[in-house]
């Protein structure tokens, strides 16, 4: 079985009430049981944190244990040079989400120290962006 980790950065532990405009209304935990429903060929592990060290120790464990992971470092995909290199750090393919489209919002979320290291990018999507990676991961399996 493939197995996927999802890895969720700052205050996406607070998705369906948190600015609901942007995010939507749905909480994580909800989405998840419905996305492990849809591929249910996938070992999916979840992990959210919302602190920097543990999102890059948890990056770090993914070495040996998993085929891909499926980031969105939030906030920390702005500022953080040590999530950046913690993804180049590991062997594994790990594909960038964003629920909203962080190019079309404030300039500073414009700039991502994480994408170059990573396989690719969604952003603007949704929820439904990690659908696609995990759809992405399971085709190139
Ligand atoms: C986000 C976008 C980031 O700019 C923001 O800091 C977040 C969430 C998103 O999923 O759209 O916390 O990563």
């Amino acid at each position: 079985m493939l197995r996927l980790a999802i890895i969720n950065g700052p205050n996406l532990n607070l998705l369906g009430t948190r600015e609901v405009d942007i995010y939507g209304a749905e909480c994580f935990e909800s989405f998840l049981e419905k996305l492990k429903a849809r591929f249910p060929q996938v070992i999916l592990d979840y992990f959210q944190s919302n602190v920097e060290g543990e999102l890059i120790n948890k990056l770090q464990s993914c070495r040996k244990e998993m085929e891909g992971v499926i980031i969105n470092a939030a906030g920390y995909s702005h500022t953080s040079i040590a999530l950046g290199d913690a993804i180049a750090a590991i062997s594994v393919p790990v594909i960038e989400v964003h629920i909203s489209n962080v190019l079309a919002r404030e300039d500073y979320r414009k700039t991502s120290f994480i994408a170059s290291k990573c396989i690719g990018s969604i952003s603007g999507l949704g929820l439904e962006g990690y659908a696609l990676a995990v759809q992405y991961f399971l085709q190139k399996h």
